[in-house]
């Protein structure tokens, strides 16, 4: 006989037939024995269902037997059969069971309990063996996945643009520099500055905040474009809506107005949200379960009114609010926690930028529904943003979410030259980084427009994780690029 392939756990429990031989591999989550029998809850990451592994302790070897232990990685040959217990419609009974590789339950540190988050984050490269991070890493698959089908069938080309740029134009966030040149001992201009002109680029080099702008001069000829890519912030926002590191999509498309890329916006939001419902239900399920039991635990008044997948329906089903940041301003104004100095910023009138606790009391409190905020002062936004005829407002929007705030941040683009030119002018941008930014404008400009996806924010969304370091594998903020 050839010798038997590995099964997956996802395929076996979907798909396996009564009384089929088997092999499986994977990770013991329990192990129960007494004299006659022995139960092993066995994970091989591939669904978040555990398999049953029914064992004769008297046919395996004692040695064998000792080291099935929680954490411990086996394989095993066995018949599917149906269950005798609840839980599960099969299960298999061992033949032959081989240990791979041990686990001194001394030391391993995930016992079959319940861990906080918080610990789970210090053992950030065991956390993935955890029913809600294996879920919370499967979704994310999916997610990706959801991303690059959305646009492929909308015929949009995913571009990668620089991790490495040697220009700060954005200014969407203080920057990682990227050099080699020895700390200790660098280079020197004449007037004792460092000379970057020997660096390895021979300039002053980042780690990029956003792909934007290159994406900008590819939909300039493709039309239609996006971007999927990591992108670093060096702030110092220890929050649980910020990353230094995270992963930002940003479509770019010619010919769109602001109107256009705002629709967008929203059917890209609800088609990852129906793609999660539809593809990861036992995920969701678990994560849904997780977060009900979490909820228990708050006072009423702080417990969600709704679940974790009627709160994804709900986006699904119900259209965006659009208003304009001056209609904002105005509700925010004349609201309770203003008024009642709950706010931590209050809003004195039209100018201010809004804040996390703004934008969540808009979408929470005021709409309870998705809200897209439109028209934003010039003077809080980024200079490429389309200035609107009434010379103080640009053509910004941003899309903002239940439990999140901002998700998208996007806006139609500056495609008249002379205006873009007096835009950089004032806000002394050097012309040397953004010349080639300013050809477009000078060669075939268009209008067009654009946005960026957190996506890891969305991921919060989706999972209802109160922390986006627990949406990410190996999440990097201030004071932590452990693993
Ligand atoms: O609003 P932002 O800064 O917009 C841009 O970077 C534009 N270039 C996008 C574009 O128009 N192409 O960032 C976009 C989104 C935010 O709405 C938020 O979801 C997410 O990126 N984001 C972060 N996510 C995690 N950690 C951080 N530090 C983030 N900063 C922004
Ligand atoms: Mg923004």
């Amino acid at each position: 006989m050839a010798a038997l392939k590995r099964t997956k756990i996802v395929q076996l429990l979907s798909a396996e037939e009564i009384g089929n031989l088997v092999k499986v591999k994977g990770w013991v989550r329990t192990k129960r024995e007494n004299k006659n029998v022995a139960f092993i809850a066995l994970n091989d990451g591939s669904v978040i269902h555990n398999l049953q592994i029914v064992a004769d302790p008297t046919e395996i070897e004692e040695e064998v037997l000792k080291k099935i232990t929680t954490g411990a990685c086996i394989g095993v040959v066995g018949k599917v059969v149906a269950s005798q217990g609840k839980g599960q419609k099969v299960e298999l009974a061992a033949e032959k069971i081989e240990v791979i590789g041990t686990a001194n339950p001394e030391e391993y540190p995930l016992q079959p309990k319940k861990h906080s988050l918080e610990f789970l984050r210090e053992i950030a490269h065991l956390r993935p063996r955890t029913n809600t991070f294996g879920a919370v890493f499967r979704i994310r698959h999916a997610m990706i996945f959801a991303v690059h089908s959305f646009f492929n069938d909308k015929g949009f080309f995913n571009v990668h643009t620089p991790i490495i740029t040697g220009s700060d134009a954005e200014g969407a966030g203080e920057m990682f520099r990227v050099t080699t040149l020895d700390p200790l001992n660098p280079p020197l201009n004449e007037d004792g500055n460092i000379n970057y002109k020997e660096d390895f680029f021979g300039k002053e080099t980042n780690l990029t905040v956003s792909g934007q702008l290159e994406g900008e001069l590819a939909a300039l000829a493709l039309s239609e474009i996006y971007t999927f890519g990591p992108t670093f912030r060096a702030e110092n926002s220890n929050t649980t809506r910020h990353l230094a590191e995270f992963w930002m999509i940003e479509p770019e498309m010619a010919f769109y107005d602001l109107d256009d890329s705002m629709d967008l916006g929203e059917e890209f939001l609800k088609y990852l949200t129906q793609y999660a419902l539809d593809n990861c239900a036992d995920d969701l399920a678990f994560l849904e379960k997780r977060l009900l039991e979490e909820e228990k635990g708050k006072p009423q008044k702080e417990r969600s009114e709704m679940t974790l997948t009627e709160r994804l329906r709900f986006i699904v089903e119900n259209d965006f609010v659009r208003l304009t940041y001056t209609e904002a301003i105005d509700i925010l104004k004349n609201s309770k926690p203003n008024k009642k100095k709950k706010f931590q910023f209050l809003i004195e009138g039209w100018g201010a930028d809004l804040q996390s606790e703004h934008e969540r009391y808009l979408v929470e409190k005021h709409f309870k529904k998705p809200v897209i905020l439109t028209n934003y002062p010039a003077t809080i936004k980024a200079f490429y943003m389309r200035l609107n005829d009434d010379n103080k407002t640009v053509r910004a929007m941003d899309i903002l979410f239940p439990g999140i705030g901002e998700i998208i941040g996007g806006s139609q683009r500056e495609e008249r030259y002379d205006v873009l030119k007096q835009k950089i002018e004032a806000m002394d941008i050097p012309a040397k980084d953004v010349w080639w930014y300013m050809d477009t404008r000078r060669f075939g400009s268009a209008p067009h427009s654009g946005f960026g996806l957190g996506f890891e924010r969305m991921m919060q969304f989706i999972t209802g994780l109160n922390n986006i370091r627990d949406v990410i594998p190996f999440p990097r903020f201030p004071g932590s690029a452990d693993f």
